[in-house]
């Protein structure tokens, strides 16, 4: 049975990755980077983001999350990222997150021979004894770049898109910071991560380069 851990900063590849593997193996693939961005999205839609009991009402909705419904859902706004790196700071949530992914892993390791996730603390704590370990990361222009194609705005003034790579640049900086400092579960390697940067690679040479390793051709 095949633990694939994938972790790395935002728009680095890592999910396109995570599909990719998950497509070639038959793998479950989780991008565990939504749990947090649907509570998020849940706290704003309720608009309980500067209540006292913030953590108590992230983890009550928490408890009741079904990943497998998670899947379809987009929740790619930067005011739903931002928030999710805030709650993603609160360690009695991250407990009860830990336990779903680590559950799904369990459970689709056993079914399917492997299992895949993505995220920013799979290889260190989610999946410590993974077979296979990838840090994933890219200059913040880069991912900055990759974010705004996501967009997939159509028509946009020159000096327009200059301000939203720039926003977005800072909010990535931001994220990247927040999620690297934090006392709990820190965005950081794992010991026997490979360490790869895509910024002059693209997503098939990265899923080539991926593979190779995991079929012990490098
Ligand atoms: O991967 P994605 O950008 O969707 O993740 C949103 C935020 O959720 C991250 O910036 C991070 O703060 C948090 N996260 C986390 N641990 C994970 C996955 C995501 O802390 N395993």
């Amino acid at each position: 049975m095949i633990e694939i851990a994938i972790d790395g900063t935002a728009a680095s590849g890592k999910g396109t990755l995570g599909k990719k593997l998950s497509n070639k193996y038959n793998f479950p693939y989780l991008d565990t980077g939504i749990l947090y961005r649907k509570i998020a999205s849940y706290i704003i839609k309720e608009n309980i983001n500067n209540t006292s009991d913030l953590e108590k009402q992230c983890c009550d909705f928490a408890q009741n999350l079904i990943l497998e419904e998670l899947k379809n859902e987009n929740l790619r706004t930067e005011i739903v990222a931002k928030l999710a790196a805030k709650i993603a700071t609160f360690p009695d949530l991250r407990k009860i997150l830990n336990n779903k992914q680590k559950e799904f892993n369990k459970i689709n390791k056993k079914k399917y021979g492997g299992c895949i996730l993505d995220g920013r603390d799979i290889g260190t704590i989610i999946l410590p004894n993974a077979d296979f370990k990838f840090f994933i990361t890219a200059s913040l222009e880069v991912r900055a770049k990759r974010r705004l194609l996501e967009k997939n705005i159509s028509f946009l003034h020159e000096n327009d898109e200059k301000c939203m790579l720039l926003n977005l640049i800072n909010n990535m900086r931001e994220r990247d910071k927040l999620d690297s400092i934090r006392k709990i579960s820190p965005l950081v390697p794992a010991k026997d991560a490979y360490i790869i940067d895509t910024s002059l690679i693209n997503a098939q040479e990265l899923f080539f380069k991926v593979s190779n390793i995991i079929e012990g051709k490098k």
